[in-house]
């Protein structure tokens, strides 16, 4: 069968006055469906840059991707729109959450665009945060959250459309430790759920939570290895049903 995402000899350049820079060198990678793969190497080595391109953000210079059987490489704007609706979920360091909206409703908006009735958008938003355990902090703003949560509100808004794909990129680089290891719980459970996860990050202990590991260097892939010794020590309570629901409210609160 054929891999879920192919690329092959990925280009991408962008022009700075006269200089024109090669951020991807013709890269080319296969990756199953259900695969969990962490994408490493140093900065500037061209990892966002193809995230983007992988999460149908941006378009290649030259070279050919083919997601799900379908040739991306040269789609409409229109088209592309399409693909990242269905197929995937894009969770950024940053969060970009809508400052204005509460969690719930920035966790519907993609639907909106699904073009769901506003009774059901909130309904399966509010399902979406109580699975990532911010069932209790819905009505929050993001400024009325901690960073975690945050990030939190952030992959429930990224799988609000059920994506096959999850693309993040460096989802823990704001993040303390212990938070980051609950979001790494999350990107478990939803691998154990049959999703293919894919995430950028600088830290190797993070990535140790993958099954493969790829490293790119100026441009192109270093290295491209399994990881038979995956970090799985919350893999229990990432599989706990429990764990996708609401946390009982802290004593006094
Ligand atoms: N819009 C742009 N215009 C010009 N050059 C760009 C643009 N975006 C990225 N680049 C260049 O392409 C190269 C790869 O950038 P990219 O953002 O993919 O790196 P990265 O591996 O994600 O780095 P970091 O770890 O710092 O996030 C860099 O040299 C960068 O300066
Ligand atoms: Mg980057």
């Amino acid at each position: 069968m054929a891999a879920l995402i192919t690329i092959r000899d990925l280009v991408k350049s962008y022009n700075l006055g006269n200089v024109k820079i090669n951020a991807l060198n013709g890269v080319s990678i296969d990756i199953e469906k259900n695969e969990y793969v962490a994408l490493m190497g140093p900065s500037g080595s061209g990892k966002s840059t193809l995230m983007n391109l992988l999460g149908c953000l941006d378009t290649p210079s030259s070279g050919t991707y083919v997601l799900n059987g379908r040739d991306v490489s040269s789609m409409t704007e229109n088209e592309l729109a399409d693909i990242r609706n269905q197929e995937i979920g894009f969770v950024f360091q940053t969060f970009n959450l809508l400052a204005r909206l509460t969690g719930v409703e920035n966790v519907a908006l993609p639907l909106i665009y699904a073009g769901k009735s506003k009774a059901d958008r909130n309904e399966r938003a509010a399902e979406m945060l109580t699975a990532v355990g911010l069932g209790k902090r819905m009505r929050h703003k993001p400024n009325e959250l901690s960073g975690g949560e945050r990030q939190r509100v952030a992959i429930a808004r990224a799988l609000v459309n059920t994506p096959s794909i999850i693309l993040a990129d460096e989802p823990t680089g704001n993040l303390d430790t212990k938070t980051s290891l609950e979001i790494m719980d999350i990107f478990e459970r939803i691998y154990n759920q049959g999703n293919t996860v894919i995430v950028v990050t600088h830290e190797e202990d993070i990535a140790a939570h993958a099954r493969r590991v790829i490293r790119l260097r100026d441009g192109v892939v270093e290295r491209d290895e399994p990881n038979p010794t995956p970090t799985l020590a919350n893999r229990a309570a990432a599989l706990r049903p429990e764990a996708a629901q609401p946390q009982s409210p802290a004593p006094g609160a």
